[in-house]
């Protein structure tokens, strides 16, 4: 028997939920860490202009596939694809989203966990004996990710959270928590934008993120701004499309895909205006690693006046973005087994959230180091990085950024551009929209600009270029 489909109840629950995706560790950690290496100005710059012709273009794709398939990924490859060429092929992609993300929540997951660690250090005071210790935070942080235990047991706690909140389904559960995280997650960066602008380095801040110098922007440099692109957005492995699912047809696909994009993006930079001042007003020595969020941030928190509050706030922030960006991801996961299998939103959503916990205490134990284990060095640690493969941990965000992602994406793209027809796509995205002025426009970077600058990042993956 179908079961009754879920639905957002309108226009703003798809825009929070999808924004409640995209914007996560991605844009509160990664994305600061990775401007940083690559000196800001320029790299900003061309990470705005692919989200502009790369990222809003693909999702739009994934949002209109989803709320025409109305299924889970692998459904709506299969009804989309029916009676065209390669139709038993295509559901291949959706094969490959489900994977990509019990791959990516079951690392995901685990770094998300220190958060719920650190907001209750940053409560209890522990966190601000530490910062006063030489060497205390970085001791402390070594020891934790080196810990077993503690590794498996946030781990837990936070795949615990996110089942929850999938478990009570589309509108009570996914749109709910949206509803409630994301203006408070906004609210509190706004408060942290406007004490970092009070700061000393605030300036140089401004000047660093925005001042382009082309000089400085390497090769490695513009590709990683285009794979970044995908990750902050959530696209390539089916969560738009999945979200897209429950979307109404009375909504507006293009403006919601510019609102996220816009939004993901505005809050990257508000994340690097307050990381950025701080470390330029204490001139601080940035861990070269992406242990910044743990080691160095805390450290300035409790230079300044009211540092256990703020810290406490911050880190609490970054758990409610990384919240909704588990939850899409398990809510991908979870709508396979109701769709494909027949399940129960209760069964479906517990019964993979418990395997995908399973398969992720290999990544919790693996975090701190494999080769050197209860030593860790901040070498060992690579989170969402690109250039690691060590470890478990390494190994599953490698092969998720740099393989499924991009390949995800680049088949969507090519499926949206090439085996739908034009009046397929013009009809769905005109649908609650329209006539849209900028459907040529559209058509044209779906079919030949996101594959050419995707393509380009798979082709020097597989050539071993190095993002640096
Ligand atoms: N967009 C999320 C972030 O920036 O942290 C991460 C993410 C979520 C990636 C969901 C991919 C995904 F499907």
């Amino acid at each position: 028997m179908e079961q009754q489909r879920g639905q957002w109840s309108g226009r703003l629950g798809f825009i929070l939920a999808a924004a409640g995706s995209a914007v996560g560790l991605g844009n509160l950690w990664k994305f600061p860490y990775i401007a940083w290496e690559n000196n800001g100005g320029a790299f900003v710059l061309v990470y705005i202009i692919a989200v502009a012709i790369v990222g809003i273009p693909i999702m739009m794709a994934e949002t209109l596939l989803g709320r025409r398939g109305k299924r889970d990924p692998i459904g709506t490859f299969r009804a989309l694809a029916a009676g065209k060429r390669g139709a038993r092929l295509w559901p291949g992609v959706g094969v490959l989203g489900v994977i990509t993300g019990v791959i990516i929540l079951s690392y995901y997951s685990v770094i998300a966990g220190w958060t719920l660690r650190y907001i209750g250090m940053a409560i209890s005071g522990h966190l601000g004996e530490l910062a006063r210790q030489p060497d205390g935070l970085s001791g402390f942080f070594l020891g934790f990710i080196g810990s077993g235990d503690q590794q498996v047991l946030w781990t837990f706690c936070f795949m615990a959270a996110t089942t929850l909140v999938v478990v009570f389904g589309v509108q009570n559960g996914i749109e709910r928590a949206a509803r409630i995280l994301m203006p408070v997650l906004f609210s509190l960066l706004v408060v942290l934008v406007i004490y970092a602008m009070t700061m000393a380095g605030f300036g140089k801040a401004m000047a660093f993120i925005f001042r382009p110098n082309f000089g400085e922007l390497t090769r490695g440099g513009v590709l990683e701004a285009v794979g970044h692109s995908f990750f902050t957005l959530s696209l390539g492995m089916g969560v738009m499309l999945t979200y897209g699912s429950y979307m109404r047809k009375q909504d507006s696909i293009p403006r919601a895909a510019v609102t996220i994009s816009i939004l993901d993006t505005v809050i990257a930079i508000m994340a690097c205006m307050i990381m950025y001042s701080i470390i330029f007003s204490y001139d601080m020595p940035v861990a070269k690693s992406s242990a910044i969020l743990f080691t160095t941030l805390p450290a300035v928190f409790f230079q300044m006046p009211g540092g256990a509050l703020i810290s406490a706030l911050f880190y609490l922030l970054v758990a409610f973005a990384a919240l909704t960006s588990t939850i899409s991801l398990l809510e991908v996961v979870s709508s396979y087994a109701i769709d494909e299998l027949g399940w129960q939103r209760r069964k479906a959503t517990l019964t993979v959230a418990a395997a995908i916990f399973a398969f992720g205490i290999l990544s919790a134990l693996s975090v701190g180091g494999s080769d050197a284990p209860g030593n860790p060095t901040l070498s060992h640690i690579n989170i969402i990085g690109r250039e690691s493969t060590e470890g478990f941990f390494g190994t599953m965000d490698y092969l998720a950024s740099n393989w499924c992602l991009p390949v995800g994406g680049f088949l969507i793209a090519l499926f949206t551009g090439w085996a739908l027809t034009r009046r397929e796509t013009q009809e769905e995205l005109e649908e609650g929209h329209g006539l849209m002025r900028f459907f040529p426009l559209w058509r044209f970077l779906i079919k030949f600009a996101a594959p050419a600058a995707v393509g380009a990042i798979i082709v020097s993956v597989i050539l071993g270029a190095e993002y640096q």
